[in-house]
């Protein structure tokens, strides 16, 4: 098969279907060698997606059996496939609250008792104003009432390379005013119980928010992107550095380098122990935060809920 066959092939997968050809295409060449056959470029390539992509979402949110009400002999087409994914998750976000599918994600699982503390703290002494880009944004976007309930207006990009959130999250923020106000999260805070966003009425809202395919390797339409929000800007890069590690070393620097720079504040983060077995990692990304302090300033640097946040600017 040639390179485009096999490319087809590995993102036949649903769980690949709708990643930026760009990663897709990094991830294979680094398994396009001679010394491997077809099949096992097909096998190692996929291995390495779904560590760098898939690893952390529970597969309840990207399997499609899970949200099947009938049962079809035939298979679905990938576009009726792609609304079927939408449509049935929104239902259950409609009947659950947004919280379901917060938990539904690891990282924003384990960051939901914390949401209201950490977003005051990672904002504190900005305007109330302000643009959100977040970069790997998962499904974060459906976090979104929590920097209301502190009286933020925020204009928020999520970029992510997981079509499928990215749907999910456009079909949200356009719809605000058809969830109820348990979607924004019912969770009682125990860390903060003045940031119970239940208590907030957003029904009828419409938040300003957007979420883009993209690939973070495409540098030049991020910052094109950032460029065009209003300032100030605060960049996130939560849970999101390992996986572009794994596709390029040292990619995150230059990524940071790039965009410090169009930005008022960065927040990077990176989990301080394992996400399924919750035992401390012995490495601890030093060298990334060496990086960050050599070259920019820092603001902040705390650890909650087995996540490590470093706040900084240039
Ligand atoms: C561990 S998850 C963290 C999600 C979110 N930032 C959070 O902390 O809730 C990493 C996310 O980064 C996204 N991602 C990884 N590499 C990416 C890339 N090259 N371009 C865009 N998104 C990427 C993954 O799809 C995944 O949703």
């Amino acid at each position: 098969m040639n390179k485009q066959e096999l490319i087809r092939k590995i993102t036949e997968k649903k769980e690949f279907s709708q990643l930026p050809e760009k990663d897709v295409e990094m991830a294979f060449a680094q398994f396009d060698k001679d010394r491997y056959l077809d099949e096992e470029k097909i096998k190692l390539t996929r291995d390495l997606l779904r560590k760098v992509f898939s690893a952390f979402t529970s597969t309840k949110i990207l399997a499609h059996k899970n949200f099947c009400s009938t049962k079809s002999k035939t298979t679905p087409s990938r576009r009726s496939r792609g609304k079927d994914f939408v449509g049935q998750r929104i239902l259950k976000i409609k009947e659950k609250g947004s919280e379901w599918i917060l938990r539904k994600h690891l990282s924003t699982r384990e960051r939901l008792p914390y949401y209201g503390e950490l977003y005051e703290r990672i904002l504190k002494g900005m305007a109330k104003k302000v643009s959100v880009i977040d970069l790997g944004a998962g499904i974060n976007g459906f976090s979104y009432g929590y920097f209301e309930s502190l009286g933020y207006d925020v204009n928020y990009i999520g970029v992510e390379a997981i079509g499928q959130f990215v749907d999910l999250m456009n079909y949200y923020f356009k719809n605000t005013k058809n969830f109820s106000k348990k979607n924004f999260g019912a969770t009682k805070s125990k860390v903060m119980p003045s940031h119970d966003v239940s208590k907030q009425d957003f029904v009828g809202k419409k938040i300003s928010g957007r979420a883009i395919h993209l690939s973070l390797f495409e540098l030049e339409k991020i910052k094109r992107i950032m460029g065009k929000t209003k300032k100030p800007r605060v960049v996130f890069l939560f849970k999101a550095i390992d996986s572009l590690e794994m596709l390029e070393r040292d990619y995150s620097k230059q990524l940071l380098l790039e965009i410090t720079p169009l930005a008022d504040r960065v927040v990077v983060s990176f989990a301080t122990r394992s996400m399924i077995k919750r035992e401390r990692f012995r490495v601890k990304r030093i060298w990334i935060v060496t990086f960050i302090k050599d070259n920019f300033k820092i603001i902040d640097d705390f650890e909650s809920g087995g996540e490590r946040y470093v706040v900084f600017s240039k």
